[in-house]
């Protein structure tokens, strides 16, 4: 997985199809593949120990005709500028495609969170924001958590722009704790969207989650709570894996005491009555709805053809490469594409932002409506191109996303 191409490979080329689908100029592909801002700073670090640590962090927003730039911050020793430019490309697309009024950014500090103290990722995060502080704000450029992230991570950005600005302002973040302006439901909104999305494509073909057999792989923040709303829904969860290695059980996992072990070993390995697993193997399980939700770059041309699944649904951001596509389209698997797939998340943090910005907080069953209407909607819209036109479920999905920016950009005109 490691030796594959930067993210931003398959980026490019999946918004070239869409180009050359739409009939659009090198012009106009230019201006779309091309960050609006790039900012990258320095990060130090006084460790718990008394030491000086350096750290890269980069922010970027690649385009914000249609809103503000919108989009995580990201802590992982892989973070690169490339890794940071793919997924704010892909937050333009996926805000586009479930058609709410942001463009696409993202964040990352190259660092691994596991070697830190809470203290040190505190100041690491408090310091980062201060150096993206320019580009930053409730009206330019909204952040949530991503991988090695969490709510903690956005009160902590939230607390720090507020300092500075001599006022609380909880509309900088979304994904934040519930009790400093979060909203209902964003925890498992991601994971909720992944399974809503699962159903659509479903239920074209006359069938239904209940009874169906699935693989996740990631057991964070999206993949563990799939696990848990794929089982409430009735399907067997029958292997799940982290970047320590998975666990099976054909009987289908119990979800629960499997978070509970979790919590306990921080790791799904070593799961009692359940058989260990490599994430290889994971991915050559014979069921019927496989999730990669960890990391970019799983479905390889290497990896692709062991696919036994008949539905990938993409929780993560970019498991599949161009050359994977291909090999699964020929197998004829379906693969609900991560800008549809995981959009569950950013849909609940625009409610988040919208309920701060009002001031106002909403029920969690009418978070839960809105999120299920506006997947279905965004699923609906994307198979009926697909059919229309011939195309893949991802291809329709980066051609309509596309074509919405496109719009925005041609209705405001090019300044100056
Ligand atoms: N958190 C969100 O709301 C959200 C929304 C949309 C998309 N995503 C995407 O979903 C993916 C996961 O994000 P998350 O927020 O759940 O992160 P997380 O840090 O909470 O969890 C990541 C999981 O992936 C596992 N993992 C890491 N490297 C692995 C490897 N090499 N092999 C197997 N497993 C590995 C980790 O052990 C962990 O279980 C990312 O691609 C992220 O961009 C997240």
């Amino acid at each position: 997985m490691t030796s594959a191409p930067s993210p931003i490979v398959s980026a490019y080329a999946q918004l070239a199809a869409a180009v050359r689908h739409l009939g659009y100029d090198e012009g106009l592909h230019q201006h779309l593949r091309t960050p609006r801002r790039e900012l990258h700073v320095a990060v130090p670090l006084r460790t718990d120990a008394g030491d000086l640590k350096l750290f890269h962090g980069y922010r970027v927003q690649h385009n914000v005709s249609r809103g503000p730039g919108k989009g995580g911050l990201r802590f992982s020793r892989d973070v690169d500028i490339d890794e940071v430019r793919a997924l704010a490309m892909w937050m333009t697309w996926k805000c586009a495609v479930v058609d709410i009024p942001y463009g696409g950014a993202k964040g990352g500090v190259t660092i691994d969170p596991a070697e830190h103290s809470a203290a040190e990722l505190e100041r690491v995060t408090r310091r980062y924001t201060t150096e993206i502080m320019p580009l930053i704000g409730p009206e330019t450029d909204i952040m949530a958590p991503d991988m090695g992230t969490d709510e903690q991570t956005m009160a902590w950005v939230m607390d720090t722009y507020s300092t500075s600005r001599g006022h609380t302002i909880p509309a900088v973040v979304t994904g934040k704790p519930i009790a400093i302006g979060g909203s209902l439901g964003r925890a498992v909104a991601t994971s909720a969207g992944v399974v809503h999305v699962t159903q659509s494509a479903l239920e074209a073909q006359g069938e239904k989650v209940a009874g169906k057999t699935v693989a996740v792989q990631g057991f964070g923040k999206v993949g563990s709570h799939a696990a848990a709303i794929y089982a409430a829904r009735g399907a067997r969860v029958v292997a799940v894996s982290d970047v320590h290695g998975g666990v099976r059980d054909d009987a289908g996992l119990d979800i629960d005491r499997l978070f509970a072990h979790v919590a306990a070993a921080g790791t799904v390995v070593g799961f009692a009555d359940a058989d260990p697993i490599t994430n290889a193997q994971m991915l050559a399980m014979d069921v019927d709805v496989l999730v990669p939700a960890a990391m970019e770059n799983v479905l390889t041309a290497e990896t692709a053809p062991t696919v036994r699944a008949r539905l990938v649904v993409e929780g993560a951001n970019g498991p599949t490469t161009p050359e994977a596509d291909a090999v699964m389209e020929a197998n004829g698997i379906t693969v609900i594409p991560d800008i549809l797939a995981n959009a569950g998340g950013v849909v609940v943090s625009y409610f988040e932002w919208v309920q701060a910005n009002q001031v106002y907080w909403w029920t969690a069953q009418e978070i839960d409506e809105r999120l299920e209407q506006r997947m279905v909607m965004a699923y609906d819209a994307v198979a009926e191109l697909a059919r229309r036109d011939g195309l893949s479920l991802r291809e329709a999905a980066n051609v309509i996303a596309v074509k919405r920016v496109a719009e925005a950009h041609s209705i405001r005109g090019l300044y100056p």
